[in-house]
């Protein structure tokens, strides 16, 4: 038994945020995904500020913030860092989580490059070393079941390539035959929602906490109804419904990482007693709120 919390599994990247031109030949506004000389090229000219990312290590990283006391863990993929960019295996040590099977990749690490331009946001992704999970999984499947399968509760959010949903259900469905008590959320985000195979759908089916937003729910189209879905005005959760006053438009200074926040919020609570779920969808949406007004 590895004794620990809460572990997270999903994609690492940097998030780069920039305001310079943006380069010639792409189309605004949407999301261009890109070689790893695009990016190198972005990060070569462009002034920029960088934070650490990805949807499961914002949420593990906010339930480090809370200081609960809690045993977290991440097993994921950091590739390389680029140059001025942090290091997530030294904040994971900063913030004692523990990062065992956070496999080191020679490749570069995923990147998401926002650039805002004239009101517009368009996002430059990379998955990089995240795209070597499946093969990490494959070298250490025993010793990755055993770790999980150790854990209480384990978060899970999605990989962008081909090869993980399917590597990382056979692990999934090997940590319950192992310990049917290990609880496993899964926030899987509007790639995966939109972009269903049948791994994914199996992923969503063995997770005992399914998170949605709206939209998400929607490209689910109904084939998961145990899901707990946040709206602006509250959360829907095990057939009740959660109000909260929504703040105005003028308090929201950055809506990106609310959701992840919402998480951290519901998996602090899980933590102190499996029968919190509606204790934790309240503290999910007040730390939401918290994170909408922060400014960075
Ligand atoms: N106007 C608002 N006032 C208060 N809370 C809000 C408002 N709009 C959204 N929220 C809360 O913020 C959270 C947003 O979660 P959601 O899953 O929709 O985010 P997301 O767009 O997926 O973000 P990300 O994945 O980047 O974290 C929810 O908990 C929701 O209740
Ligand atoms: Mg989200």
């Amino acid at each position: 038994m590895t004794g620990l919390d809460v572990v997270g599994v999903g994609a690492l990247n940097l998030d780069y945020l920039s305001r310079i031109r943006m380069p010639r030949g792409w189309e605004h506004g949407v999301e261009h995904s890109v070689d790893a000389a695009t990016i190198e090229a972005l990060l070569g000219q462009a002034d920029y500020r960088v934070t650490l990312g990805g949807s499961a290590f914002n949420t593990i990283h906010a339930m480090a913030l809370e200081d609960a006391g809690l045993r977290l863990g991440y097993v994921g993929v950091a590739g390389r860092i680029p140059l001025r960019a942090p290091s997530v295996v030294d904040a994971m040590d900063a913030y004692g989580i523990d990062r065992r099977f956070v496999f080191a990749d020679e490749r570069l690490g995923g990147v998401c490059f926002s650039v805002m331009h004239d009101g517009d946001r368009t996002l430059f992704t990379h998955a990089g070393a995240n795209t070597a999970f499946a093969d990490h999984l494959d070298a250490h499947f025993d010793e990755v079941v055993a770790y999980l399968a150790g854990a209480r509760l384990i978060h899970v959010t999605s990989f962008l390539d081909d090869r993980t949903p399917g590597r990382l259900l056979a692990v999934l469905t090997a940590v319950k035959a192992a310990n049917p008590r290990a609880l496993i959320s899964c926030d899987p985000g509007h790639v995966w929602c939109a972009n269903r195979t049948s791994d994914i759908d199996g992923i969503l089916r063995l997770s005992d906490y399914l998170l949605l937003n709206r939209r998400e729910r929607q490209e689910l189209a109904g084939s998961f109804p145990h899901g707990i879905v946040k709206h602006p005005h509250g959360t829907e959760v095990a057939g009740t419904f959660l109000p909260q006053v929504p703040l105005p438009p003028e308090e929201i200074v950055d809506a990106t990482g609310a959701g992840d926040v919402f998480a951290a919020g519901l998996l602090l609570e899980l933590a102190a007693g499996p029968g919190r779920l509606i204790a934790g969808c309240e503290r999910g949406m007040s730390l939401a709120r918290q994170e909408l007004r922060r400014t960075r």
